[in-house]
């Protein structure tokens, strides 16, 4: 049990430089089995005897660290000799590093491991190893690594010892410590530079051709001494010069020095959200092929696929995999490279289910709905990024409703009720919340200093009809904030009833809110306020608002306005109110602002803005210019779920019957889907042939298929019409 382990430090401040602590083991029997267990206040790489342990890159993983502390238990039989040497190299990760500066409870934390070696041998003895303080420390070769800043790592450095480690079992609570619960983090696609080349300011640049988060490993020949300093970027400028102004502060750079001979080198600690690299400082010899770039994300297993009849499409689909992979290590970012890499609850709320889609995220979100618990405040608030590591204040609509959002899409997708269970009390809180927050009942309306930009409410983030200099969209934030609140009482009551709850409190609650926001907000302004009356069943007269929805689109040239909070239901509203063609002709758009706009400017990752590159070749401005956001790429899960037609069903989660209800377009040609579940894989296509339509559908489970409103009740099989 690694909860009767110590807490060990170094006896001496050892900075910047990542200390390791080390421990002999001699082993004189026969062994059956040796299980280590550690975490760390920081992130950990452990060693036996020189070969790593496990495959987990940052490990512990990002939690919300004053609750939850994952600790992992790796099986070491196999590596165990008779002399052993155990090494736990220790990085300041998220828990110490600069992400975490402004929370100096969790920032100040001495650099610490805990860990347990537990063998069992064959005479039926037992031995328990754990740490202490005859434990030693010393220097390690890494002499800086921060998630933001990257690594400085000289191989030829001498090693200095620090003597024992001191016992600290005071500066942090073991009631902390919880078993693994998320993914590993783990090494995944190794990719071979494109191109290397000199850009007119004459740098000398690599192009791996790919947005990646991750990092590059060098292996070359060299001499004690040579130096390979390393930047990162994720574009070039208009001029074909290396660009990353907009990683802000964040330095996302090496340095490696080398020692004499063949070596291979990647950084340790951090990871940098690039495509290109810049080489500021190089040996002579150095060329293209000494450079790989690894891509690390949170293990998921993949289980939806799109190929559709149109390659641009295809690469957004291809794009927004991308991005949901660069996103997602350990926790939902909002982007991987700049000084932020923060769990915003808006962007994972608005990404869920094209994420649920695309990968098996019952586990990756499983855990970080434990650090949302952990980081609800008393008050049902929570923060707008979890793990709260800046310390925000304030819960900004369709923020915060990631909390009724992301457990229900779970449920839908992996059909269990424990995941609602776990949640329920949480959800309720946030709705009870927001019930307490406003100026006028059943509305969630806020002050006009609360609606400014860093105020309370995010809005319509990013709409193109954002006044001049403001992020914030056109869009009502009354009105937002009350529809989301409509949206996450309705979720609540359906979760509740699941679980066998008395919703009948909520349900008036939801019956309230609904006549209000009915009888206060009366005109529709823009796109967005037209999507969420009509996505959250706020409105009596659909068929008038799709109109007017429609109209705005169809009059500005097939143009959308939506920021964060309005594209990711823009599609389906359109679709599912008589209005397919302008949702594909949306889909379609390769003119400014649109989502092949971005395909046609050689994006390889779903951009933050729409205009991330405009044009003439201008950037937006640096303060807020990510090509690794995945937000917009929510798109995705339209194409499986209407295009496609693959659709969960509220009665049988977890797709235990589905419904298929696909839309096809003579402009997109073909689809074929497939979404493999607990039940099995489903698989939708249709292609246009001429004017007819062919349809092939596989189904492991009783499906509901409708094709030109009429519907086909059939069972497991393989169907063609
Ligand atoms: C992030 C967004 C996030 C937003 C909140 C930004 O800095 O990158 O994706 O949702 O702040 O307004």
């Amino acid at each position: 049990m690694i909860k009767s382990a110590n807490w060990i430090c170094s006896p001496i401040d050892t900075g910047d430089v990542c200390p390791v602590f080390s421990k002999d083991i001699s082993i004189g029997k026969s062994v059956r089995s040796a299980v280590l267990s550690i975490t760390a206040t920081g992130v950990y790489e452990a060693r036996i005897n020189g070969s790593r342990v496990g495959n987990f890159i940052l490990a512990p993983g990002c939690t919300a660290y004053k609750a939850r502390l994952q600790y992992q238990t790796y099986d070491i039989t196999d590596m165990l000799e008779s002399e052993n040497m155990i090494d736990i190299f220790l990085g300041k990760g998220w828990y110490r590093g600069r992400i975490s500066a402004s929370d100096e409870e969790i920032n100040k934390t001495p650099g610490m491991v805990i860990a347990e070696l537990q063998i069992s041998y064959d005479d039926g003895s037992e031995q328990i190893i754990a740490t202490d303080n005859s434990w030693t420390v010393s220097t390690s070769r890494i002499l800086l690594s921060d998630i933001y800043d990257g690594e400085v790592y000289d191989a030829s450095a001498e090693i200095k010892q620090f003597g024992n480690a001191v016992i600290n079992n005071n500066d942090i609570s073991k009631s902390t410590l919880i078993p693994q619960e998320g993914e590993y983090v783990t090494e995944h696609e190794r990719i071979k530079p494109v191109k290397m080349f000199t850009t007119p300011k004459g740098e000398r640049v690599i192009d791996f051709g790919q947005n990646i988060a991750g990092y590059v490993s060098i292996e070359l020949t060299a001499n004690r001494g040579d130096k390979i300093v390393v930047s990162h970027a994720e574009i070039l400028d208009s001029e074909g010069n290396f660009y990353n102004a907009n990683y802000r502060s964040a330095k996302a750079r090496f340095e490696y020095i080398c020692y004499s001979g063949h070596q291979v080198y990647k950084p340790h600690f951090t990871f940098f959200g690039f495509r290109y690299i810049r080489l500021d400082e190089y040996p002579d010899n150095i060329g293209i092929d000494n450079f790989t770039a690894i891509a690390v994300y949170s293990d998921m297993k993949r289980t939806g696929n799109i190929k559709t009849g149109s390659e641009k499409v295809n690469k957004l689909y291809e794009n927004t995999l991308w991005s949901q992979r660069d996103n997602f290590i350990d926790i939902p970012t909002d982007c991987p490279q700049r000084d932020e890499r923060l769990g915003w609850l808006g962007d994972a709320q608005v990404f869920v289910k094209t994420a649920s889609y695309n990968y098996d995220t019952k586990k990756f979100f499983g855990k970080w709905l434990g650090d949302l618990r952990a980081e609800q405040r008393k008050d049902g608030s929570v923060p707008n990024t979890v793990p709260n590591f800046w310390l925000l204040n304030g819960s900004s609509a369709a923020w915060g409703d990631a909390v009724t959002i992301i457990p229900w899409q779970m449920y839908m997708f992996y059909g269990k009720e424990d995941i609602l269970k776990q949640n329920f009390d949480m959800m309720k809180k946030w709705v009870d919340y927001i019930t307490s927050d406003t100026f006028e009942e059943y509305l969630w309306t806020s002050s006009e200093d609360d609606k400014r930009l860093w105020g309370k409410h995010y809005g319509d983030w990013l709409a193109l009809d954002a006044p001049y200099g403001s992020y914030i969209g056109s869009a009502d934030i009354d009105f937002i904030a009350s529809a989301f609140y409509a949206y996450s009482t309705e979720i609540l009551i359906k979760a509740g009833k699941i679980i066998g709850k008395d919703m009948s409190e909520y349900e008036k609650l939801y019956q309230n809110i609904v006549a209000t926001f009915k009888n206060t907000f009366t005109e529709y302004s823009t796109q967005t306020e037209c999507v969420l009356a009509l996505y959250f069943n706020l409105t009596d007269n659909k068929p008038e608002i799709a109109r007017q929805l429609n109209d705005m689109i169809v009059s500005g040239g097939n143009k959308l306005q939506t920021g964060f909070v309005g594209t990711p239901y823009l599609l389906y509203v359109l679709s599912e109110n008589g209005y397919s063609e302008t949702a594909y002709s949306l889909l379609l758009q390769e003119e400014y602002p649109s989502w092949l706009y971005e395909v046609n400017h050689g994006a390889t990752t779903i951009w933050e803005h729409w205009d991330g590159i405009r044009d003439d070749g201008k950037l937006w401005s640096t303060d807020m210019n990510s090509y690794n956001h995945y937000a917009y790429g929510s798109v995705c899960d339209w194409l499986y779920s209407a295009a496609a037609g693959i659709k969960p069903i509220e009665t049988a989660a977890g797709f235990k019957e589905v419904i298929i209800a696909s839309i096809p377009d003579k402009r997109l040609g073909s689809i074929s889907a497939t979404l493999d579940t607990a039940y099995g894989t489903i698989k939708s296509s249709w292609r246009y042939e001429g004017g007819t339509v062919h349809y092939e559908i596989e189904t492991p489970v009783n499906a509901t298929v409708i094709i030109n409103s009429e519907k086909h009740f059939i069972s497991k099989g393989i169907y063609r019409f």
